[in-house]
C-alpha cells in the first residue's frame, strides 16, 4: 500500500535539520519516489540530498527562494528536463515571526505572505501545465492550526493570515484541476517539534505548552510526513479538497 515507486516529487522547505519537509522528503524517497528538495538553506538541502543518495535513492537539491517566481521556474524546468514529469508537489516552506500588528512593518507582512502563501500559488502555477497534460498530480499544501485559531504560543497575524489563505487557495484549486486527475489537499499541523518557533523549546517550555494539548505532547515530524505520504499516493486519488488536522486534539473542526 501507498507506494510512491517511480513518482517524482518536489518538497519545498526540506532543508531544516528537524523539519517536516526533511522528514517528508526522506519518507518519499524511502517509498520509491525521486525527490527534488528545495530550500533557501543550501547546506540543508545538500545534507538531505546526501542522506537520500546514501540509501541508494534518487534526490536532487536546489537552493530556492520560494517567493521568487524565477527560482521556482528554474526548479520546475530542470526537474522536467531530468525526470520528464512532476507527480507530487508539497508546498511546505514557511517562516513565522513573533510581532504584534501594531509593531508590524509592511515589509514584515509582505515577506511572510510571499514565503508562506504566494509561493504556493507560484509553485502550483509552474507545475500545473505538466500535470494537466499528463492527467495526474498530487498537491499538498501545509497550513497551520494558527490559520484557524490565531497563533497561541508564538507568531504573528501575517503567519495566521497566510495559513488561512492556504486553506482557501487549496479548496479553490480543487474546482479548477479535478477533471485532470489532480488532487489538492492541505495538512494542518498543531505544535510539532521543529525550529519554526524561533528554535525548539526547552523541555520545560514543551511541558508547559503540552499541558494544553489533549495528547499531552508535541507532534513528531514523522507523524506529519506519514499523512503527507498518504495524500501523495495513487490510492488517495478520490480525496481532494480535504484538510487533515494533526494537532493532538488541540483544535477540532
Ligand atoms: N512545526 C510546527 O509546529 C508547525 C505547526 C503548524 C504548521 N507548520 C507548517 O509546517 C511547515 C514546515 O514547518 P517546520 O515546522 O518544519 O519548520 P522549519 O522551520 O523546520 O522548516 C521551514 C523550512 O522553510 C525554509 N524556508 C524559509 N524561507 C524560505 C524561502 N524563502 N524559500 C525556501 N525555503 C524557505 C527554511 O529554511 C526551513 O528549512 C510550514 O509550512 C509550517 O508553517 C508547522
Amino acid at each position: 500500500m501507498f507506494s510512491l515507486d517511480g513518482r517524482v516529487a518536489i518538497v519545498t522547505g526540506a532543508g531544516s535539520k528537524r523539519g517536516i519537509g526533511r522528514a517528508t522528503a526522506i519518507s518519499f524517497a524511502g517509498q520509491g519516489a525521486k525527490v527534488i528538495i528545495c530550500d533557501i538553506d543550501l547546506d540543508g538541502v545538500m545534507d538531505v540530498e546526501g542522506i537520500i543518495k546514501a540509501k541508494g535513492q534518487e534526490a536532487l537539491a536546489f537552493k530556492t527562494d520560494v517567493s521568487s517566481a524565477g527560482d521556482i521556474q528554474k526548479v520546475v524546468n530542470e526537474t522536467l528536463g531530468k525526470f520528464g514529469k512532476i507527480d507530487i508537489l508539497v508546498n511546505n516552506a514557511a517562516i513565522n515571526q513573533p510581532v504584534k500588528v501594531i509593531d508590524m512593518s509592511e515589509e514584515d507582512w509582505d515577506r511572510v505572505i510571499a514565503v508562506n502563501l504566494t509561493s504556493a500559488f507560484l509553485f502550483c502555477r509552474a507545475v500545473l501545465p505538466s500535470m494537466i497534460e499528463r492527467k495526474y498530480g498530487r498537491i499538498i499544501n501545509l497550513s497551520s492550526v494558527a490559520g484557524k485559531t490565531g497563533c497561541i504560543s508564538y507568531g504573528g497575524a501575517h503567519y495566521c493570515a497566510s495559513k488561512a489563505g492556504i486553506l482557501g487557495f487549496s479548496k479553490h484549486l480543487v474546482q479548477e484541476v479535478s477533471p485532470y486527475g489532480i488532487t489538492v489537499n492541505s495538512i494542518t499541523p498543531g505544535t510539532i517539534a521543529t525550529d519554526i518557533r524561533g528554535g525548539l523549546e526547552s523541555e520545560e517550555k514543551q511541558m508547559e505548552i503540552s499541558a494544553r494539548i489533549p495528547c499531552r505532547r508535541f507532534g513528531r515530524t514523522d507523524e506529519v510526513a506519514a499523512a503527507i505520504c498518504f495524500l501523495a499516493s495513487e490510492e488517495a486519488g478520490y480525496i481532494t479538497g480535504e484538510d487533515i488536522d494533526i494537532n493532538g486534539g488541540v483544535y477540532m473542526d
